[in-house]
């Protein structure tokens, strides 16, 4: 017989019944794929996996416990032959045929009505790789089709424009802490879909040099601000772009709202009715002591971590850390904008109480290439800074964390 390709077509199961025979991984895998469909899933098996065992028990599927009969596939859209058995599959097999109910063969492709494409989802739409035919299947291959396709929308290397018209707006994106890898898959996308991209000094500046000609970059630090505040000036700029129906991203680094004023911007954009969404980012609060070995929290070694700013002194009136406090905790200190002040910090938590042996580290320009880590104590973090001229951005970290990575740690 000829072989002609297969004819690819989107199933809507929603509320129909999909038979399923045998409740071993093949099932494991394909269930969540028909219940998020919608099926009316209905496992003929005796016995499952936990996992399809939970979905049973969650009321996601119905589990009819024995062998399959002959009759199973009768009121079926749709089955997928999964069994242990290869008899009972051929069985299973004829049945549906006689019923002309589409059906997978997990054991036997040939004999398969039906094959499961590998599947992806990127944005409102679903990625399918099908073989042409049953001679040429490689799982494998599709499935790396399928990733390659996927990705690339994802992170922009493949550019679809949507041709609908798209809805202006700000996004509100954390880039991470430096390392363009560190940004979000989300992230990444809406970077490549903006026209404006409203960037901090911190972050992942390398991303924008990737930018395609028509994007407009703009150094949120450079733009003009009078009389107002400097983040006045970025509010309106946000604002002013979007009401120009143009697709806007405000790129900061690590978390936007990590002493990042990201909420003043959401509270700006909302009261100038603009839609904005947040993209969340890795902040370096925790990543950057994580990529010089430093876990923030260790068994039998930190149950908390804390994480504060430290740009302004302690016995400064507009600081509000509680600086005698945290002088007490037993757990991880992480101080942010913390370099210029970090003599001051050191000697209020030792006048409080925390021993001037306590281990420090200073993380400076984490997760880039220019990354460097210096190890001090707080009665000597002070002196370490000033001879080893450590600058911000940096992260500090205090604590019995900071000794516990192997020796060799970057
Ligand atoms: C204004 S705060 C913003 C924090 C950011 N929203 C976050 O979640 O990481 C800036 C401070 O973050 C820290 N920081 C940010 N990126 C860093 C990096 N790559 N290496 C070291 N410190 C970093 C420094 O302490 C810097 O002074």
């Amino acid at each position: 017989m000829a072989e002609h390709p297969a004819y690819p077509v989107g199933l809507r199961l929603t509320g129909r019944r999909v038979v399923v025979l045998g409740g071993g991984q093949v099932a494991q895998r394909r269930l969540p794929a028909l219940v998020a469909a919608g099926a009316d899933v209905v496992l003929v098996s005796p016995e499952t996996t936990p996992s399809v065992q939970a979905m049973a028990d969650a009321g996601e599927i119905t589990w009819t416990r024995r062998r399959y009969q002959d009759g199973d596939l009768a009121d079926a859209w749709y089955a997928l032959i999964a069994t242990d058995d290869p008899e009972a599959n051929a069985r299973a097999g004829a049945e549906a045929e006689r019923h002309r109910v589409w059906c997978v063969r997990a054991d036997d492709a040939d004999a398969a009505t039906a094959w499961t494409p590998a599947t992806g989802h990127s944005e409102g739409v679903t990625v399918a790789v099908l073989t042409t035919s049953a001679r040429g299947r490689d799982p494998r291959h599709t499935a790396a089709i399928r990733d390659a396709v996927v990705e690339g929308l994802r992170d922009g290397t493949l550019v679809a424009p949507h041709h609908r018209t798209r809805t202006p707006g700000v996004a509100l994106v954390g880039g991470g802490p430096g390392d363009p890898d560190l940004i979000t898959v989300r992230g990444r996308r809406l970077l490549a879909e903006a026209d404006v991209v409203v960037a901090d000094r911190l972050g992942p500046r390398d991303l924008l040099a990737e930018l395609p000609p028509h994007v407009e970059v703009i150094d949120a630090a450079k733009i003009p601000y009078g009389r107002s505040m400097a983040q006045e000036a970025i509010n309106n700029a946000l604002i002013e772009y979007a009401r120009q129906g143009k697709s806007v991203v405000r790129l900061k680094g690590g978390d936007p709202f990590v002493f990042g004023r990201g909420m003043e911007e959401v509270q700006a954009l909302a009261e100038a009715g603009i839609p904005c969404t947040v993209v969340p980012g890795i902040s370096s609060s925790i990543s950057v002591p994580g990529a010089a070995g430093i876990p923030v929290t260790h068994r039998g070694v930190a149950h908390e971590f804390t994480v504060v700013s430290g740009h302004v002194a302690p016995d400064d009136e507009r600081s509000l850390v509680d600086w005698t406090s945290l002088a007490r905790l037993t757990g991880t200190l992480v101080i942010l904008m913390g370099v210029d002040k970090i003599g001051r910090i050191a000697e209020t938590l030792i006048a409080h109480g925390k021993s001037p042996d306590t281990p420090v580290a200073l993380v400076q320009e984490g997760t880039t290439a220019a990354q460097r880590r210096v190890d001090a104590t707080l009665a000597t973090v002070a002196e370490a800074v000033r001879t080893q001229d450590v600058r911000p951005p940096a992260v500090v970290v205090v604590g019995e964390v900071v000794t516990v990575g192997p020796p060799t740690a970057p």
